[in-house]
């Protein structure tokens, strides 16, 4: 069930010059609409028309009196400008759970991959799985490269990759995947969320392995409930899915990568 409730913003840090972390109350909305990790929240931008946007939920926790959500976003245009100068106190107009997120089980283990903003949701799963999984981060230089301590906290072990080599392996994720699984192949999956080049290059390097993939498609988003049709994702049978209502996330051999 997705709820629409304005919900009070309990902490807020800048993780670098682009990227805010938020904690946010929310009533019941972790007990009554999770579904696992991977899902998003649509929060509106702005008192004017602008229209909600996506982000992913990064962490969330049934609690009393109030269930918490945290977010982690990278100031992009108007509407991700207008959340970062909100401040602890304010409230925003949020709708979720929304979407279908990553199929996990909590004893599996995993190999998360997280690319720039694509990085908050894959926390989600390093938390789900307790400490098993190992997650590959990339960005385009070290700063970019979110949320670091906490996946050094919450997983087995993390490499990183970085466009202009100022942080770790001076590339991008996708030959850290291909480095790893040539390693360990022992993963139940690999789970991707990022740029679409990069979740094809990694979702065809995990073919190669043979490991079974999901990505999780950040589209541009209208309504976010399945009622437009701007979230469109074409699949590899001719049929198009909705990302926001069907997705984001998607078994990658579904996906037309050629679309
Ligand atoms: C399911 C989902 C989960 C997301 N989770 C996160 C998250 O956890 N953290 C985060 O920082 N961002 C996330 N995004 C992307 C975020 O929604 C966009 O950055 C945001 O909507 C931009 O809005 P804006 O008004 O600030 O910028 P706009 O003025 O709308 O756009 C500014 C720039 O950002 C680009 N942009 C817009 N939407 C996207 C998108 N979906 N993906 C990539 N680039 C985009 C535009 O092409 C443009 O160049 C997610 C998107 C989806 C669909
Ligand atoms: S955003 Fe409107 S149908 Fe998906």
């Amino acid at each position: 069930m997705k709820v629409e409730r304005k919900c009070k913003i309990v902490s807020k840090e800048w993780l670098n010059q682009d990227a805010v972390y938020m904690v946010l109350e929310v009533g019941d909305m972790v007990r009554t609409s999770c579904k696992g990790p991977g899902q998003f929240v649509h929060v509106k931008c702005g008192d004017g028309l602008l229209l909600r946007r996506p982000i992913s939920v990064c962490s969330c926790m049934e609690d009393e009196p109030e269930d918490t959500l945290a977010i982690a976003f990278e100031v992009r245009g108007e509407g991700t400008a207008w959340l970062s100068e909100r401040q602890v106190g304010d409230t925003l107009d949020v709708l979720g759970l929304l979407g279908n997120g990553f199929q996990v089980r909590p004893e599996g283990r995993y190999l998360l991959v997280g690319g720039g903003i694509g990085i908050p949701p894959m926390r989600g799963c390093a938390q789900y799985t307790q400490g098993r999984s190992t997650a590959i981060l990339g960005g385009r230089s070290a700063d970019k490269v979110i949320l670091q301590n906490c996946f050094q906290d919450e997983c087995a072990k993390v490499l990183v990759a970085t466009d202009d080599g100022s942080l770790g392996y001076h590339g991008f994720v996708d030959a850290l995947v291909r480095q790893e699984l040539s390693e360990d192949k022992n993963y139940d999956a690999v789970l991707a969320c990022g740029p679409k080049p990069m979740l094809r290059n990694v979702a065809k390097v995990a073919e190669e392995f043979g490991v079974p993939c999901q990505v999780s498609m950040e589209e541009r988003m209208g309504c976010g409930v399945g009622a437009c049709l701007v979230c469109v994702c074409d699949m590899k049978d001719g049929t198009r899915k909705h990302a926001c209502k069907d997705g984001p996330v998607f078994d990658s051999k579904e996906v037309d990568w050629d679309a």
